[in-house]
């Protein structure tokens, strides 16, 4: 029996010293947390830090992350800069759900979705652009230390805990909104007060592309996250060029510019797209006077270099038409050619014809008229009352016949041509030059697609070869 009793004693005791280690222990791994937070972030984020104490070697610290902007979503402000959607969990965005901003990128996640990504990456999810060069230390800790600092753990709400979680979120969200500057343009030389809905609106698939609809009417915006402003220069002005000519309907530009997040963005006029196919007799109409009425001074080329599909179009100045196209045009995409593909056959056997094309031109009278420059059935589109629109130009004064270079894809009828060549009369030779025109955009579809397109470039230059004996 007292051997029993001096056993359960032991125990007993056993027990009590082994809880009060334990408790001690406690009390000490407690103490040591706390005393490591001099980074009060820690406190939401403790059951992470338990969970993955050391392994943040190729993540980013927490107290970095922390210092990356945050906002709160806002329908209205966000949609004219990007999908409202987490690329991570592909969940879309409520109305005042917590997201953050990548610095230089611009790309936004939900809080929690980046928080988790950053702990094991150090990049933006999207485009795999670096973060820690973008966050200065010191920059992370004066966010840090400015943080109100008096919150008791158990009394910390969920809206409270975003709050901590973000420090400046209030500033830094009414940074981004008054940042915005398509909505500040509508808001003020868009002569709107309000806006009332924002929609995405399909079909270019380079850019992003969304409907404004405001008190003052409709604008259409593109943007485009990774690029400047001088994609959209060149599509302003030449969206501009051809709305002065006061003739085939073209949205009219408002304004372009770069987006503080990064990238640029355009606002033009919005056109309701009719489901009818435009007339083809009004569209060749129109197009020969708009060519009739866009005249230059300084000759051939355009004020800004633009794009043609993603590849670039040189539009320095000539007085030459013959030199400007062989140069700028025909040179430009076989030396992309040789460059790109190390196609030497093509590339000389093109300069062959560069060099002997002057004939073709024999008793012609070229004037450098406005050219839409990309123009096929992609293009062309009708408004509600049925009148022809054309989008997304490439515009360069240069001969007219060469905006017939994309034809191929145009279904161009007898009627658009005669209707055309009623405005702007049939040229001596048109038929010997309409495949020169084509070969532009047969090379840049050979540059821009593969080899596809490489035997169709190569018969016109074969064929022309032979016919000039060169
Ligand atoms: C805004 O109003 C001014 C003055 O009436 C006008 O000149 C301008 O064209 C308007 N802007 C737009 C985008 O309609
Ligand atoms: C116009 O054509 C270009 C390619 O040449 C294309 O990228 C663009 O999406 C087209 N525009 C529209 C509105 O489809
Ligand atoms: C921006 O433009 C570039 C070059 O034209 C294109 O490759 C890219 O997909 C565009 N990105 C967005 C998000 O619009
Ligand atoms: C196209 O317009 C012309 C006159 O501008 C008209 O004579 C013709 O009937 C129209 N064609 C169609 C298919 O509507
Ligand atoms: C267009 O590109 C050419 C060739 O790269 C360059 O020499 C010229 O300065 C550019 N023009 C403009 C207006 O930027």
């Amino acid at each position: 029996m007292g051997s029993g009793m001096n056993l359960i004693t032991t125990v007993i005791g056993f027990g009590m010293s082994a809880t009060f280690i334990v408790f001690v222990c406690t009390r000490i791994i407690c103490g040591r947390l706390r005393g490591g937070e001099s980074r009060p972030m820690f406190e939401i984020e403790s059951r992470i830090d338990v969970e993955q104490p050391e392994h943040q070697a190729s993540g980013l610290e927490q107290v970095v992350v922390s210092a990356i902007p945050t906002m709160k979503f806002d329908h209205k402000a966000f949609s004219s800069l990007e999908d409202a959607q987490c690329s991570i969990c592909l969940g879309e965005y409520q109305e005042k759900e917590v997201l953050r901003i990548m610095p230089k990128c611009g790309h936004s996640f939900h809080l929690s979705c980046i928080d988790t990504w950053l702990r094991k990456q150090s990049t933006c999810p999207v485009c795999r652009l670096p973060l820690k060069e973008s966050l200065g230390i010191k920059h992370v800790r004066s966010a840090t230390f400015s943080m109100p600092r008096s919150f008791d753990d158990s009394e910390v709400s969920t809206e409270h805990s975003q709050l901590w979680l973000l420090p400046g979120s209030e500033r830094s969200a009414v940074a981004v909104v008054s940042e915005d500057p398509v909505r500040e343009w509508i808001l003020s030389e868009g002569n709107a007060t309000q806006i009332t809905r924002i929609s995405p609106v399909g079909g270019g698939c380079i850019n992003r592309a969304s409907h404004y609809d405001t008190d003052a009417g409709s604008f259409f915006v593109k943007t485009n996250r990774s690029i400047g402003p001088s994609m959209f220069e060149g599509e302003a002005l030449g969206l501009g060029a051809m709305f002065e000519t006061g003739t085939i309907r073209v949205p009219k530009p408002f304004k372009f510019g770069p987006l503080p997040t990064g990238g640029s963005y355009i606002i033009m006029e919005f056109i309701e797209f009719g489901s009818r196919r435009s007339n083809q007799s009004v569209l060749g109409r129109k197009l020969a006077e708009m060519h009739k009425a866009g005249k230059s001074d300084k000759g051939f080329g355009f004020e800004v270099n633009n794009t043609v599909g993603s590849t670039p179009q040189i539009n320095t100045w000539s007085s030459d038409w013959i030199q400007f196209y062989g140069e700028h045009r025909l040179g430009y995409q076989l030396q992309l050619a040789l460059d790109q593909y190390g196609d030497s056959t093509i590339y000389e056997k093109g300069q062959r014809l560069v060099k002997s094309m002057g004939p073709l031109f024999d008793n012609v009278v070229i004037e450098p008229c406005l050219l839409h420059g990309d123009l096929w059935s992609g293009n062309i589109s009708s408004d509600k009352n049925g009148e022809p629109v054309i989008l997304d130009p490439a515009c360069y004064y240069g001969h007219s016949e060469a905006e017939f270079g994309m034809s191929w894809c145009a279904c161009f009828g007898g009627s658009f041509y005669s209707s055309y060549f009623e405005v702007m009369p049939k040229q001596p030779g048109f038929e010997k030059r309409k495949d020169l025109y084509l070969l532009y955009h047969y090379l840049n579809h050979y540059n821009l697609f593969g080899s596809g397109y490489r035997s169709s470039a190569m018969s016109i230059i074969d064929d022309y070869l032979r016919m000039l004996k060169a």
